[in-house]
């Protein structure tokens, strides 16, 4: 793995404004790293995609970004964000461009989300990870420890409660480790 750089990094709220950040971000992911965020080969955020990820409201959905100084500038170089659903389980997405990865953005911007998640009462998260995405899946076990990996119709699904599960589910989690 690359040093960690040297440059300085600061996460900030997304907003519903940062469609410029959105694309910096997106144009600055390779084919690799766009296919293991969006599960598919996407060559463009089209206005619908766009739409959506702009959407952001502070409670059901919530998004960072993470940019290093350029010179006297601030690059978007990262974005996270949770979507909670019905069921109080918030649903991850984050990307890192390929230029910083490796180098603790994704560690940093994740965290910080968790704290936020944890604040605004969320109970559980819940991420889809594709089987070859070893850095997604190492970020995620290096910042949520608690975490359940089940492996379902080719993807893995990631599962960490933010509080104590409901007592029934523990127990059955509990008899699922020991088998
Ligand atoms: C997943 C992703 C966000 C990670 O962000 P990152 O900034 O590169 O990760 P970090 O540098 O903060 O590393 C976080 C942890 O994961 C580990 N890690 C990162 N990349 C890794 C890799 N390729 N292999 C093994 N471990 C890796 C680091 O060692 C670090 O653990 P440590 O703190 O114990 O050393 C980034 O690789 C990415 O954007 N990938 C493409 C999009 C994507 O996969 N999104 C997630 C969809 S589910």
């Amino acid at each position: 793995m690359r040093p960690r750089h040297d440059r300085r990094i600061r996460i900030r709220r997304f907003t519903r404004t940062d469609e410029e950040a959105l694309v910096t971000v997106f144009e600055g992911l390779s084919a690799a790293s766009r296919r293991a965020r969006y599960m598919a080969p996407v060559e463009d955020l089209g206005s619908a995609t766009r739409s959506a990820l702009l959407d952001v409201d502070d409670q059901s959905h919530v998004a960072l970004v993470a940019e290093a100084r350029s010179g006297r500038r601030w690059e978007p170089v990262g974005l996270a964000r949770y979507v909670v659903d019905e069921h109080h389980r918030a649903e991850l997405a984050y990307e890192v461009v390929d230029a910083w990865q490796g180098r603790g953005v994704g560690r940093r911007l994740l965290t910080q989300l968790v704290d936020q998640a944890r604040a605004a009462g969320v109970e559980r998260l819940h991420a889809t990870v594709l089987p070859d995405n070893v850095a997604s899946l190492a970020l995620l076990r290096r910042v949520l420890p608690q975490l359940r990996v089940r492996h379902a119709d080719g993807l893995v699904e990631v599962d960490a409660w933010l509080t104590e599960p409901p007592l029934e589910l523990a127990d059955v989690l509990a008899d699922l480790q020991v088998a």
